[in-house]
């Protein structure tokens, strides 16, 4: 694809967001359980998948992951669900180990969907091998950690067919709060919209450590320290903020400027552990994002603030959700009004006001599914993630990156590692 298709591509890929037809509806086997395979069984892709049998009409029935430990780990806690819901335990034959687990599930004809939640690095060519099964397929953040494999993911989203369904894991969207304001925000209640500040202020990521692991394994375990394998915090972890932003402006950024650095960090790997970047949305409108990632003395905050000519919103993981101005509004929960501190989750299992995130990301994505229509959140996953990568484009290079400019730059970021060596 060259740059002019591929800039028509993501234009027409993110207008198709509002203009998505519904798919032709489809039966599914009305009686049976959506047959769920879990690629990567670490911390949040356990919690998702747990969700999807806890909360959806899925069966988790396959596991796949690179390491040998974490796909036993996987075996003993879905066995131990399965079984706690009255559900059969994972046979053995749909338990997928090693480098090419990924394609083994994708072709197995006992899985109808395939949850992708492994190193940011292998989404999309995860993504590419599940939809190319025909299965349908719920993949986490980011859709890509680079402008190639950005472009790779709009390719792939075209040959989904009308009858798959594909989501992309912002579940925050999803929170009912969240949901809430999000419908006032884009009805225009705050008037003119001036301007939005936005944060992620979390804790540092944790080391796993294996005994006996090579160089390799252990920057593959520690794969979140790693600007190739996950992103980088900005790409990684603060795009569930950009997510938000984009999605009650109904736009992306058209340009940024930025800096951070890796400030506090000693630790192995090249994430910057802050940033600080400014994005200009259409008609001027300036997000000013700051975030931070180390520290161990638990504190976390993230969130969204929108300043219109006729009211101010405050959109938060953690305390009040409310309007104040000419059309105030707050969401009723005494409890998450209550609690402003917020609390880390490392699996993405938020409480306060993502509390039902999860819950109904699934529900929804379950029923889209079982009765249609289908979705196909591609696009919209590649364009958040673009955003995120033109911020971290602007920090790097220390200047002003348009969008354009992302786009035509075509960055790669490559692994420099031999995945099919570790097992
Ligand atoms: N939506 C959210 O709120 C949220 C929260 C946390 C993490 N995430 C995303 O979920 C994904 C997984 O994160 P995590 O915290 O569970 O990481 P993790 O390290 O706990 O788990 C990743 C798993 O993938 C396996 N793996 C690594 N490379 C693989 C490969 N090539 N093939 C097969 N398996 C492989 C690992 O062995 C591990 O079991 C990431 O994309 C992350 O960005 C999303």
């Amino acid at each position: 694809m060259n740059r002019r298709e591929f800039l028509e591509t993501s234009a027409g890929a993110a207008s198709s967001l509002l203009l998505v037809k519904p798919a032709t509806a489809f039966t599914y086997q009305a009686n049976s359980a959506v047959r769920l395979g879990l690629l990567g069984c670490g911390s949040r892709g356990s919690s998702v998948a747990a969700s999807f049998a806890k909360n959806t009409s899925a069966r988790v029935v396959a596991l796949a992951d690179i390491f040998a430990d974490n796909l036993a780990a996987g075996h003993e806690r879905f066995n131990q669900l399965n079984t706690g819901l009255g559900q059969t335990p994972i046979d053995s034959k749909l338990l997928f180990h090693g480098p090419r687990a990924f394609e083994q599930l994708a072709a197995s004809p006992d899985v109808d969907l395939v949850q992708i939640s492994t190193p940011p690095f292998f989404h999309v060519q995860h993504l590419e091998a599940a939809v190319a099964a025909g299965k349908h397929v719920y993949c986490e953040k980011p859709v890509g950690i680079d402008v190639q494999q950005a472009a790779h993911a709009l390719e792939i989203a075209r040959r989904i067919k009308p009858t798959q369904s594909v989501d992309v894991g912002f579940q925050c969207r999803n929170a009912p709060p969240i949901a809430a304001i999000a419908t006032r925000i884009q009805a225009g209640v705050l008037g003119k919209m001036g301007a939005v500040l936005g944060n992620y202020n979390a804790p540092a990521s944790l080391e796993k450590v294996r005994a006996g692991a090579s160089a390799e394994e252990y920057r593959l375990r520690n794969w979140l320290w790693d600007r190739a394998l996950s992103g980088d915090i900005l790409v990684e972890q603060n795009i569930h903020i950009i997510d938000l932003c984009n999605w009650m402006l109904g736009a992306h950024p058209e340009k940024a400027v930025a800096t951070g650095s890796r400030a506090v960090l000693t630790h192995a790997g090249d994430c910057w552990d802050n940033y600080q970047v400014d994005f200009t949305y259409p008609s001027g409108v300036r997000l000013s994002f700051a975030s931070t990632q180390f520290g161990a003395y638990g504190v976390f905050e993230a969130g969204l603030r929108f300043f219109g000519s006729e009211g101010m919103a405050t959109v938060p993981y953690a305390g009040p959700v409310r309007i104040v101005g000419s059309q105030s509004w707050e969401w009723q929960d005494a409890k998450a009004a209550a609690n402003v501190e917020g609390k880390f989750a490392a699996n993405g299992a938020f409480a306060d006001n993502l509390e039902f995130a999860d819950r109904d990301k699934e529900r929804t994505f379950i029923e889209s599914i079982v009765s249609g229509p289908a979705h196909n959140q591609i696009a919209s996953g590649v364009e958040t993630a673009l955003s995120c990568m033109l911020g971290r484009m602007a920090g790097l290079q220390h200047r002003e990156v348009t969008w354009a400019e992302l786009l035509a730059h075509g960055e790669t970021y490559e692994l420099g590692m031999n995945v099919a060596q570790l097992a």
